[in-house]
């Protein structure tokens, strides 16, 4: 199999890149970036020898290299990473997100349309779905919940989700789609309320908490969001949507809480801000469909999950320190100074 991964200098396309190549160590897999300020070449550096492996710097929104690729390299599989994840910056400049994660999204089904492909996957997110009332813990997104949008990053994604479905449905383009809730772990970029909160507290800074603090999301851990995506595109159904997540939900406070408990910090670290505006209340997803049909569970529970992490951010601070020194300075103190 050639699989091409796109957004896997980011966050989860870059874990997932590292469990691909461990579990179908005889696959090959590009990774194809823009390395935009969320691409990190030191996500990669433990692949980067790997023959299996190759990277190509470019955009998935750029038609004439896309189709090149397609061209030079025949893939059999696409898994589409590659966005603009941040809801904080969509708020700021939402155009970029309608660039890639729209215009990008529909130049890679052209391709496949223009190439032929085995499969199309997705990448997209519960933040489709809008959110839940925080006084109805009964609730659950399944695939059924209708797409209802709340920042300019999610609308982006649920366009993106449209048109793919669109595809598989006019072109017979062979699609899947997941929506995952929150992920965490290893090389996330510290602009992402965990990683941040770890870099700050490891660093003595204030906990920006927005609001109240009682915005619920539901924590997965990054591994286990590879495994259902490996499971789906090798045997989930050609035009579904599966969704992914763990029933570990959290208020924002109470990760806090953890972070500085784990680190031996103090509670008056804390500092309440303005809220994000349009703050989504409360994510959480069923999980049923993927459990009862590819048999997926995710295995890392959330108390251990969080450990893992921030043990890794220990382990690893030039990852987060040569990040947190640049150009994310600028982006901190215009986001967090005077909020
Ligand atoms: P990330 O911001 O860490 O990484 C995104 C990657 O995409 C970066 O390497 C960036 O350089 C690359 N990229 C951006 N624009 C590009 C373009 N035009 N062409 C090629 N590459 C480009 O994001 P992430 O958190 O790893 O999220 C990956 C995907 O998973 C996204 O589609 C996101 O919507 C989805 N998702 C994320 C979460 C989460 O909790 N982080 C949860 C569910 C779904
Ligand atoms: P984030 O990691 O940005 O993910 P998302 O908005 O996609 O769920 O934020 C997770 C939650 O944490 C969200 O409710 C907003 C909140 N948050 C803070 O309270 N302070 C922060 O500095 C950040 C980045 C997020």
């Amino acid at each position: 199999m050639k699989i091409i991964v796109t957004g896997a200098a980011g966050f989860i396309g870059g874990n997932f890149v590292h469990y691909m190549l461990k579990q179908h160590p005889a696959d090959k897999i590009i990774c194809l970036d823009l390395l935009t300020y969320a691409g990190n070449m030191e996500t990669l550096a433990p692949v980067m020898d790997n023959p299996n492996f190759s990277f190509v710097k470019g955009d998935i929104a750029d038609r004439a290299f896309i189709y090149q690729l397609f061209e030079a390299e025949k893939p059999n599989i696409i898994v589409n990473f590659a966005a603009e994840s941040h809801v904080d910056r969509s708020i700021e400049n939402p155009g970029i997100f309608l660039q890639t994660n729209v215009i990008g999204t529909s130049v890679l089904l052209d391709a496949c349309k223009k190439y032929g492909i085995k499969r199309y996957h997705q990448v997209s997110t519960d933040e489709v779905y809008g959110d839940l009332p925080l006084d109805r813990p009964d609730l659950y997104f399944t695939e059924e919940t209708p797409i209802h949008t709340s920042s300019p990053y999610s609308a982006s994604k649920a366009s993106a989700d449209l048109l793919v479905q669109a595809y598989h449905r006019t072109f017979k383009v062979p699609i899947t789609i997941s929506r995952c809730s929150n992920n965490y772990g290893p090389y996330h970029f510290p602009e992402k309320l965990i990683p941040l909160m770890i870099a700050n507290a490891l660093n003595d800074k204030k906990l920006p908490v927005y609001g109240t603090g009682d915005n619920v999301r539901d924590w997965l851990y990054v591994e286990d969001h590879c495994s259902a995506i490996d499971l789906i595109i090798h045997s989930g159904r050609v035009g579904e949507v599966y969704n992914i997540g763990g029933h570990n939900e959290r208020t924002n406070l109470e990760v806090v809480k953890t972070i500085i408990r784990e680190l031996g910090k103090d509670e008056s670290l804390i500092q309440y801000v303005s809220d994000r505006p349009g703050h989504d209340r409360r994510y959480a997803i069923d999980p049923t469909k993927i459990k009862t049909e590819l048999g997926w569970e995710p295995t890392t529970l959330f108390d251990e999950g969080i450990k893992k992490t921030i043990q890794w951010y220990l382990d690893n601070k030039p990852w987060w320190e040569r990040i947190i020194s640049g150009e994310y300075q600028d982006y901190y103190g215009k986001m967090y100074d005077n909020r």
